[in-house]
């Protein structure tokens, strides 16, 4: 199957500390809350089958966020995720989902869902912003006829493209590099400098870092799916449950409230702990392009670099 061929291999950094994480786990240690309320009494125990279930609540599930039962300053051991073996394998937690969306005429998007329990985010002078439970970020690779032509790397807010035959590879798959914390996708290791649309500070105030640390094979621990761009809608493949890719709401504790005393005073408006996000179905799944649609041009790079 080419969208296991080819797909990518991720060098989580050195100094990771939150590693790759079992979906289903995210349920477990969690409950459905919206507004700080929790949901009494969900009508069947939550699964990843049927986690779609929690859209019938508020509006349409969006505003469902999956809340930690442990208080998240009491560092609970489940953020940490799973660091892989020496196969790159997360044991015992499918930390990936990939999805396929044939257009047809030869042209199938491949993307790959990477899912981490914590996201610890950038420090900015000192102030650790953006922290949040829930972490899915992606590698997208569109095929033409068979063959692999560019891929997505998502970063923050957006992220860069590149086509597939500058990469680094090991094989036939590429190389993508997580930045340490925020999980952010880059083509090269080194340190990676951010200005980010939606976040006005001042050029390169917002540093990533990547590394050789330990090796990810997301395809040894995943889930697949076909999508349906008409209904929007998933298919599962070997018995892949439906119901996580269904749910609108957020994988993760909603912002604490700046009376919280968990939030320490913003900072530029940026907060330590945001909201938790939404899942592979907010991802722009029906692309025209490599890149998803957000008013910024489509380059796609064909030198490698930060
Ligand atoms: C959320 O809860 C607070 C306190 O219970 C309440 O004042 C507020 O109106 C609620 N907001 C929404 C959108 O329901
Ligand atoms: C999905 O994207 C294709 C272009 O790749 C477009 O032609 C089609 O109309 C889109 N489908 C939907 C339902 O948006």
């Amino acid at each position: 199957m080419l969208s296991i061929m080819i797909a990518p291999l991720v060098w989580l950094d050195i100094g990771e500390q939150y590693f790759p994480s079992d979906m289903y786990e995210q349920i477990t240690n969690t409950h459905p809350e919206i507004n700080f309320t929790s949901i009494e009494n969900p009508p069947v125990p939550l699964t990843l089958h049927n986690l779609d279930v929690l859209n019938e609540y508020g509006n349409d599930g969006m505003n469902v966020y999956l809340t930690s039962n442990i208080d998240v300053t009491q560092g609970p051991a489940w953020l940490d995720g799973v660091v892989p073996d020496s196969t790159g394998k997360t044991k015992n937690a499918v930390s990936c989902a990939v999805i396929i969306n044939d257009h047809g005429s030869g042209d199938v998007d491949v993307f790959y869902m990477y899912f981490y329990a914590y996201n610890l985010g950038n420090t900015v002078f000192f102030h650790e912003l953006g922290d949040h439970i829930g972490d899915w970020e992606h590698n997208m690779i569109s095929f033409k006829d068979g063959e692999p032509q560019a891929i997505w790397f998502s970063q923050h807010a957006n992220g860069q493209a590149f086509t597939y035959k500058v990469l680094e590879k090991e094989g036939l798959r590429p190389i993508t590099y997580s930045a340490v914390g925020s999980h952010a996708n880059y083509a090269v290791a080194g340190r990676h400098d951010h200005a980010i649309p939606d976040l006005n500070l001042p050029v390169g105030f917002l540093l990533d870092f990547t590394s050789q640390g330990q090796l990810w094979d997301p395809t040894l621990s995943t889930y697949f799916y076909n999508y349906q761009p008409e209904t929007a809608s998933f298919e599962s493949i070997n018995e892949s449950p439906l119901g996580a890719m269904h749910f609108k709401g957020r994988w993760g504790d909603q912002r604490y409230p700046d009376s919280d005393p968990r939030q320490p005073p913003p900072f530029f408006g940026f907060r330590k702990f945001v909201s938790g996000p939404t899942g592979p179905w907010d991802k722009q799944l029906n692309r025209t392009n490599v890149c998803p649609e957000t008013g910024i041009p489509c380059i796609i790079r064909d030198t490698l670099g930060p």
